[in-house]
């Protein structure tokens, strides 16, 4: 079957194969506008860098800090006070204590928890088909920061956490969002709870107070909201992480065999498939002052759509940008940002997907069953694949 190539980039994200398109358009101009989104795109590395770099361009148009949608409600005052949503002082307060907790993160107890963890999943899903692939996507990584932050791991936790994340897309309904501010509540109150003077909290929460984000009797606070949004920044990229390594292992099968005789670092493995085929495609900035970025005159109003996943194949970048090479020097990831706001979580969400990975592969897992297939789910940003098994048995 021909596949026809995507007809804009936010298309672009969950279509089987974007990467010739984002070359095309990384070769037509370094700022191309797209009418029918009316935004700026950016996709060489660097103009990439360039516009994550600038302070005049923001994470929030000034005229929305918060979308209206979930604005002046509970999961609306948790993203007013996210530091991924913010510039300046609240944004500068937040990262640090943020980058000093995560940083202080043993990796290799993540690790190790990750690969435990799925080696459990796998065993306890006989047929190992779907199911599996979406547990260890979604429930796992979800558990391993509930185990960080000190809440309990459970299912429930998992299903707080996906109505919540509702309110973080623009195509949600009136009923996921009103789920979403139950969501926001009951993970604010539990984690409020973790945060209250006089309460041992988890290393990891304890790094995040001496870093600068202070205890607070009141809700909502900045705090909570960071903590919170952990689980955020963790859900869909992170399912995205584990499901693209996922769709390598069956797209080159050389790889996941040197992979099993022990001949590719599992890590490095992780970090390719996270330059190869990012999670995040893209990300936004709103021009706050008059900037011109590569010769091009951006005026106050203007958006700039930011595609990280065209900038991690960027020859320019790159050798053989468009090969996958697990065991090339470890390059940097624009999957993960760049600037003031690129991920602190990084070594994390490589942790916990190589710790799936090992884990899959020791347990024998069929990769190359050719009743695997796979679509995107529905995302502007984030590339997910939604597995599926065909049942071949004769009916
Ligand atoms: C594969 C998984 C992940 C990917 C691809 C990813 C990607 C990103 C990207 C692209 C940004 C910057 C967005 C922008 O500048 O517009 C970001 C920010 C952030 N990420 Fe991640 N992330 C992942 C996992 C995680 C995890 C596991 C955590 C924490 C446990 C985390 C915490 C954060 C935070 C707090 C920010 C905001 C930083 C700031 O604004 O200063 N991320 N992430």
């Amino acid at each position: 079957m021909t596949q026809t190539h995507p007809t804009d980039p936010l298309q672009a994200v969950t279509h089987p194969n974007p990467y010739p398109y984002y070359a095309a358009l990384r070769h037509r101009a370094p700022l191309v506008r797209d009418e029918a989104s009316n935004l700026w795109v950016a996709t060489s590395a660097q103009t990439v860098n360039r516009v994550l770099g600038d302070e005049r361009l923001t994470v929030r148009p000034a005229s929305e800090p918060v979308p209206r949608a979930i604005a002046g409600q509970p999961a609306g005052e948790v993203f007013a006070r996210l530091a991924r949503m913010n510039e300046g002082d609240n944004h500068r307060l937040a990262r640090q204590a943020l980058v000093n907790g995560l940083g202080s993160v043993d990796m290799r107890a993540v690790f190790q928890s990750a690969s435990g963890r799925a080696a459990t999943l796998i065993r306890s899903f006989d047929a190992g088909g779907a199911a599996l692939l979406d547990a260890l996507a979604f429930a796992l990584p979800v558990r391993i920061v509930a185990e960080l932050l000190g809440l309990p791991a459970d299912d429930a936790l998992e299903a707080t956490v996906r109505r919540f994340v509702a309110c973080l897309s623009p195509a949600s309904s009136t009923e996921a969002l009103s789920e979403a501010h139950g969501a926001a509540l009951r993970l604010q109150s539990a984690l409020h709870a973790l945060t209250l003077d006089g309460i041992a909290a988890s290393p990891l929460i304890e790094r995040i107070v001496a870093g600068g984000l202070a205890r607070s009797a009141d809700l909502p606070n900045a705090l909570v909201s960071n903590l919170l949004g952990l689980f955020s920044q963790t859900f869909d990229a992170t399912a995205g992480l584990i499901g693209n390594s996922v769709v390598t292992l069956v797209q080159y099968r050389d790889v996941a065999a040197q992979l099993r005789a022990g001949r590719i670092d599992i890590h490095a493995f992780v970090h390719e498939v996270a330059r190869f085929d990012p999670a995040v495609h893209n990300t936004r900035r709103f021009v706050r002052d008059t900037v011109e970025i590569e010769g091009v005159r951006l005026e106050p109003g203007d958006a700039v759509l930011v595609v990280l996943a065209a900038a991690s194949r960027d020859d320019d970048a790159y050798e053989n940008a468009d090969c996958f090479i697990a065991d090339r020097q470890r390059a940097p990831l624009p999957g993960f940002g760049a600037g003031r706001h690129a991920c602190p979580g990084e070594a994390i969400a490589k942790a916990i997907a190589a710790g799936v990975v090992s884990a899959l592969l020791r347990s024998g897992y069929d990769h190359a069953n050719p009743a695997l297939s796979w679509t995107y789910r529905p995302s502007l940003n984030a590339r997910i694949p939604s597995f599926n098994f065909f049942d071949r048995s004769p009916s």
